[in-house]
């Protein structure tokens, strides 16, 4: 078997084109992508069509890019990690489709990854500016949380994944993006509420649910949350919406943000953790990441939040998940299809 010792990654599971390459242990020398924010703003949420046609517009080129900018040529890379799950089905097969076609073209092994299992790994990854806490590893709590996702594992080694719970309906990001579609304001949502917010909102200005906070478990639902901002929003009326706006935002961020801390909060105790990390889109918020601080410097655990860069989709986490499976022999075979689910087997 070669040895792996430097592989290229692609992500294009939703609207984000992204290549990377990694080395070992988990470096990334480079990981250029491209966002698509501007073409699915007029519709206020991605669009599936509209998203894969994008991918197959700039991959070629992407990766092209992202090869003469870290000056790696083509024998200088063992493999190809790709995202073949979960996702949009045409965005994952723009991906999958380019890379079987590099792996046939250049003779090197691909392997189709679990775009979840990259947002798991993230906190691990390392490059020119950042070096992850020397005591953060296994085992450790990760939530993930974006626009797709809100998952809570316990990560006790590479492809050993205890999901303990999950959002039962809306995913928190998906939450923020449609409140701020009601409130008139842009996409992607989160980071509007956010700024909003940060305009003297009052977080206790509104009472919003917190659907399953206190359940016992680590279920999360945030559909409640959605619907009760909707009626909000219509009683209020577009002016009184428009003066209240920072409070409105803070307090519809500060009942995402609960739930979210008081998941994590249980969490470590009951599996005795003392390392956590939170990645994803959402981990961008400020309430929230401020709020996963506070918490850790209380508790004294070690929070390693991956840099933005590598919170947001991107393929270096990508690669760092397939890196670390490819040098144990792992390989998929040219029949792999996309799925737009996680596999059996995936979590535990
Ligand atoms: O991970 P990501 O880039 O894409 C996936 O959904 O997989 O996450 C995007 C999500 C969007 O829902 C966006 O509104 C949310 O992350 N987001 C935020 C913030 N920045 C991005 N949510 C809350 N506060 C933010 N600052
Ligand atoms: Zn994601």
């Amino acid at each position: 078997m070669a040895q792996i010792n430097r592989i290229l990654s692609i992500e294009t599971s939703c609207d984000d084109t992204s290549v990377a390459v990694v080395s070992s242990p988990g470096f990334v020398e480079i990981c250029c992508s491209a966002n698509q924010d501007l073409a699915h703003l007029p519709f206020g949420g991605v669009v599936p069509e509209i998203a894969s046609r994008q991918h197959s517009e700039v991959i070629l080129p992407l990766i092209d890019t992202a090869l003469d900018r870290a000056q790696i040529t083509w024998d200088m890379i063992d493999g190809i990690a790709v995202t073949n799950r979960p996702g949009l089905h045409g965005s994952l097969l723009v991906g999958l489709v380019t890379a079987k076609g590099l792996s046939l073209a250049k003779k090197i092994p691909f392997l189709g990854v679990n775009h979840i299992e990259g947002h798991i790994l993230a906190p691990l990854l390392a490059d020119e500016k950042i070096t992850p806490h020397a005591e953060f590893g296994f085992p450790y709590l990760a939530l993930v949380v974006s626009g797709g996702h809100t998952h809570l594992f316990v990560v006790r080694g590479i492809g050993d994944y205890q999901l303990i719970g999950q959002t039962i309906d809306d995913a928190a990001g998906e939450a923020f993006d449609k409140f701020a579609k009601t409130l008139g304001l842009g996409y992607p949502g989160g980071v509007q509420i956010d700024q909003w917010a940060q305009r003297g909102g009052n977080p206790k200005a509104f009472s919003f649910p917190r659907s399953m906070i206190r359940e016992d478990g680590y279920q999360m639902s945030f559909s409640g949350l959605k619907s009760s901002g909707q009626r909000t929003v219509e009683a209020l009326g577009e002016e009184k919406v428009q003066q209240e706006l920072p409070h409105l935002a803070a307090s519809f961020q500060e009942a995402i943000v609960d739930v979210l801390l008081s998941k994590i909060e249980r969490a470590m105790v009951e599996f005795r953790l003392r390392n956590l990390t939170i990645t994803g889109g959402v981990s961008a918020n400020s309430r929230l990441r401020f709020g996963a601080e506070k918490l850790a410097s209380l508790n004294h655990w070690i929070l390693q939040l991956p840099a933005m860069r590598y919170c947001t989709d991107n393929a270096a986490m990508v690669g760092y998940a397939g890196l670390k499976r490819m040098q144990r022999g792992e390989e998929s075979k040219a029949e792999l299809a996309p799925s737009p689910q996680s596999l059996p087997g995936d979590f535990k």
